[in-house]
């Protein structure tokens, strides 16, 4: 399995793994509004492929942290791999690859709304610990936080997600 940034020939790829591991095309439709939009970030969009075909995509965007100031963080989403390539690592290892990426550029912290099965292996914990707090009205522990080494107390508020998010 290898683990690199997409290209535009992947686009099509990307969107039949998304499609098939959600069952719908909502998340598809979110990773090209985020795309077209200034909250993409290349380097953290990437996909892991196997034989050279693409099983597993993971993208990373800018969203906001909304408290006396405005602050850019990182929100994970989506991540998905192809159903009959779950369970076999890739998706952890598409979320350590991006966690290192997003270390190496001094990001602060990532936010997620996931399962916490899944994501409590990687140090994500709910965000209220860190007084971070979901847009939605979600359990606390399905809204998590992972605090990178560039990390700071004021890294706290409200999350606020860009007009991309609202194809989901
Ligand atoms: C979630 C997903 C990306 C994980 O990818 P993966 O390659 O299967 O993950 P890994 O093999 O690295 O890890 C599997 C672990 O995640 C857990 N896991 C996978 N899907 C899960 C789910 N829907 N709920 C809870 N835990 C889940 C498994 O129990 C497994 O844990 P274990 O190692 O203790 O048995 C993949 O299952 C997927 O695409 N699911 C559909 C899309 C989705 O729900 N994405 C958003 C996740 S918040």
């Amino acid at each position: 399995m290898n683990i690199r940034c997409e290209t535009l020939q992947d686009h099509s790829a990307i969107t039949e793994v998304k499609v098939l591991a959600f069952g719908q095309e909502n998340e598809a439709r979110l990773v090209e509004e985020i795309r077209r939009s200034d909250r993409y970030i290349p380097e953290l969009s990437l996909v892991a492929e196997v034989e050279n075909i693409v099983v597993g995509y993971i993208l990373f965007s800018y969203i906001d942290l909304v408290d006396t100031e405005t602050l850019q963080v990182l929100g994970l989403a989506p991540v998905a791999v192809r159903p009959e390539f779950q369970r076999k690592g890739i998706g952890s290892a598409l979320v350590e690859a991006g966690l290192k990426i997003a270390d190496t550029k001094k990001e602060a912290i990532v936010i997620v709304l996931g399962h916490p099965q899944f994501y409590n292996r990687f140090g994500f914990q709910p965000s209220v610990n860190y007084q971070i707090t979901s847009p939605f009205p979600v359990p606390e522990d399905v809204f998590m936080v992972k605090p990178l080494k560039s990390y700071q107390q004021k890294y706290r508020g409200k999350v606020v997600y860009p007009p991309a998010f609202e194809t989901v």
